[in-house]
């Protein structure tokens, strides 16, 4: 396709035609099954602690391919509770990615440990292990790698590491239920990992989150700790540890076990049409495709992700955005920006709250110099697409191709006005 094609000057921005006029799927999506199961939950007067809870954290876990699920109140604290478990604390330095939501990176503050940004591979936006040799240090405990838009990280590379250096890993599969990689579960790719079901993700109750193992001993640890810190078989009122109260209610355990039997239709929907979308926009002159490992058996895709190259396409990312959007297309920049630019990073020094303090200067750590190129330019490069419009007919999964050539075959016109 050529990006110079003469019929751009009908993009919807300049007040042409918009590509795609139809509405795109809504999300989340439900229908009996959720209404059933939440008035069965209503009428028994069991809300709490009770069999729909365990029900659903032995389907998940199934379905992930985990000998264990500890369901909790979101992703947040479901990476918290497993590096609780782990034994990461105080003074701990735990690697993750620089491209990722901030709960990759709280979760870490949350225990007194402190994050050490990682950058990423331009292929599969997943944290690059090259670079995580390069910042392990004597206090490194843990990497977290984050399996983004459900593709999977390099977990080979990263498991050798950490098995040379004695490390934890954690995998961050918030956006990875149902993602595999030779036909194993992202989560049980290592140690353990964490999911989120917050109202945007493939597989929602508004909230909630899991943590999936095939370590039972770590299993019942997180139990304790989500469970206000009993033990396993102890008394009601024994509290062993120091935990937390992260437990899912029943209802919210009723709209998972609902969603989930709806997810392997709509993952095979998605890989479908994201096929489809690759092939249209395989050639495209000025996007770039991710190139997802070839041993990905299934993929979630929690959004289909491209890059345009502006200095093929002669415009910047945000207008390409803008010109996708007045022709119908929901695309965003997603992170827009490495999460250590974010304020409560650069200002460590400044804050009243929260300071991640390094042990060995008792003084907040400093993030300013911290700079991960290829994460730098991802961010200002990156388009996303979200999930829900995945879950589109062919039909319009078609119009989407076809509006997204247009605006690349418009950007000479966006470029001139
Ligand atoms: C990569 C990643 N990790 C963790 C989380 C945290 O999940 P929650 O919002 O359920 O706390 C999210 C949520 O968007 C996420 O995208």
């Amino acid at each position: 396709m050529n990006v110079l094609s003469n019929n751009a000057d009908q993009l919807a921005i300049f007040g042409g035609p918009r590509a795609c006029p139809d509405p795109w799927p809504t999300w989340p999506v439900w229908d009996d099954s959720e209404r059933r199961g939440l008035n069965e939950v209503l009428e028994s007067g069991r809300w709490w602690f009770g069999e729909r809870v365990r029900q659903f954290e032995s389907e998940f876990a199934a379905f992930q391919g985990a000998r264990c699920a500890v369901s909790c109140t979101n992703g947040t604290t479901a990476i918290e509770m497993g590096l609780k478990a782990l034994g990461v604390g105080e003074g701990d330095e735990v690697i993750v990615p620089a491209y990722t939501f901030i709960a990759t990176a709280s979760a870490v503050v949350t225990v007194g440990a402190i994050p050490v940004f990682a950058d990423i591979d331009p292929a599969t936006l997943c944290i690059d292990p090259s670079d995580v040799e390069r910042k392990i240090t004597p206090r490194t405990k843990a990497i977290i790698p984050v399996h983004v838009a459900g593709c999977i990280a390099d977990m080979d590379r990263i498991n050798d590491i950490a098995k040379a250096r004695g490390l934890h890993v954690l995998e961050d599969a918030a956006h990875a239920w149902g993602s595999q990689l030779d036909g194993q579960g992202a989560g049980v790719l290592s140690e353990c990992g964490t999911f989120s079901f917050q109202v945007s993700k493939n597989i929602t109750a508004g909230e909630g989150g899991a943590l999936v193992t095939d370590n039972e001993e770590l299993a019942d640890l997180c139990r304790s700790y989500s469970h206000c810190g009993r033990r396993k078989g102890a008394a009601w009122y024994d509290h062993d540890y120091l935990g937390s109260n992260l437990r899912l209610t029943e209802f919210q355990a009723a709209i998972l076990l609902a969603q989930l039997s709806r997810l392997p239709e709509q993952i095979k929907r998605r890989q479908h049409n994201a096929s489809l979308l690759d092939a249209a926009l395989g050639n495209l002159q000025g996007v770039q495709l991710l190139a997802p490992q070839p041993r990905m058996t299934r993929r979630s895709y929690h959004m289909y992700i491209f890059r345009v190259d502006e200095s093929v396409l002669g415009v910047s990312r945000d207008r390409f955005i803008e010109a996708l959007n007045a022709e119908g297309v929901p695309a965003s920049r997603g992170w827009y920006r490495p999460l250590y630019a974010n304020a409560v990073f650069q200002n460590t020094d400044r804050l009243p709250a929260h300071p991640i303090i390094a042990p060995l200067t008792g003084k907040g750590v400093r993030y300013s110099d911290v700079c991960c190129p290829v994460c730098e330019q991802v961010c200002r490069d990156a388009v996303w697409i979200p999930q829900n419009v995945l879950l589109a007919d062919e039909p319009a999964i078609k119009t989407l191709a076809r509006a997204i050539q247009k605006v690349a075959a418009g950007c000479r016109l966006l470029r001139n006005r």
